[in-house]
């Protein structure tokens, strides 16, 4: 049985074909070509954050292929009244076919694969955020090609998709400029275990030099809103905007994995410019996970 709750957690030959298999799904899919492969299957999805595109996508990623989906929130389910999480994953994972979480603690998470009889796929965590690298290495290599030896440059806060971002790095064999205010730096265990992979900068405009691919993420992850403020005034030198993508290769593209904050870590006319692929990336969830989903349950 496998699980999915970090990048690293699958071969780069794996990763390779569930985004070919993703693409193939979607070309599939927008030719009314039915797939029930999982029919009769459920997945439960755990949602202690909120969520747009990894309800839709999972929600409807199942019902494409046959099977169902049970929206869990921890408001609902006596998990968020305190039953334990590992009395919660023996249960869930009896009746379930898979478990989809999305939970402020990552530990959660680990408790979940250390109980669970069935494969447990992050959904985003404090730690990292699988799922999204899936839909962004997918949507590279549709618009681009191969992504191996390109430069990526990672603007903004060293957050849960920074670090998914590094293991990407070493995975699909690109190199990633990290451009942090000093003390958003990515956790360090990430920094020492991808340090070949990676390079470290506190200047956005150097780490975007040559870039072939800008990304960005919100200043203030969920469960940091009390920090809007303080993180307004330490990034304020890290908006991607024209100017800073001036740096990048004249060809580069844009990502983000949504929601944005126009004016804030993106401005308007870089995401809903030319260089943006945020529409396709965020589509691509959906394709993604169904391709995750088949591999994890097929
Ligand atoms: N990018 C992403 O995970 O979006 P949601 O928070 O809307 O699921
Ligand atoms: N870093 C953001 C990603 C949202 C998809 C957060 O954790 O809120």
């Amino acid at each position: 049985m496998k699980h999915f709750v970090n990048l690293d957690d699958l071969s780069t030959q794996d990763l390779n074909s569930i985004i070919d298999t993703a693409i193939a799904l979607k070309k599939q899919h927008k030719a009314g070509e039915i797939n029930q492969t999982l029919k009769n299957k459920t997945l439960a999805m755990i949602f202690d954050k909120s969520s747009t595109r990894t309800r839709v996508s999972f929600e409807t990623g199942m019902t494409q292929l046959g099977g169902h989906a049970l929206f869990l929130s921890d408001r609902d389910i006596q998990l968020g009244r305190g039953e334990p999480i590992k009395d919660t994953a023996i249960v869930i994972s009896s009746m379930v076919d898979a478990i989809m979480m999305r939970v402020s603690s990552h530990e959660d998470i680990n408790t979940f694969v250390k109980n669970s009889s069935v494969p447990i796929i992050n959904a985003l965590s404090d730690e990292s955020h699988p799922c999204q690298l899936l839909a962004d290495m997918m949507t590279y290599k549709e618009h681009k090609g191969s992504i191996q030896g390109k430069t990526v440059a990672w603007i903004g806060d060293g957050n849960n998709m920074c670090h998914t971002y590094i293991q990407a790095a070493k995975a699909f064999k690109f190199k990633l400029n990290i451009a942090t205010p000093k003390g958003y730096e990515p956790d360090q265990v990430f920094i020492d275990n991808y340090a070949d992979h990676i390079s470290l900068f506190n200047d956005a405009k150097k780490a975007c030099d040559n870039a072939d691919l800008v990304v960005t993420d919100v200043w203030a992850s969920m469960g940091q809103e009390s920090e809007q403020k303080k993180r307004e005034l330490a990034f304020k030198e890290f908006q991607v905007d024209q100017n800073l993508m001036k740096n990048a290769d004249a060809d580069a593209s844009f990502m983000h994995c949504l929601p944005a904050h126009r004016g804030e870590e993106v401005s308007a006319e870089v995401i809903d410019g030319k260089q943006s692929l945020v529409w396709d990336e965020a589509e691509n969830r959906l394709h993604a996970q169904k391709s995750l989903l088949l591999y994890l349950l097929g």
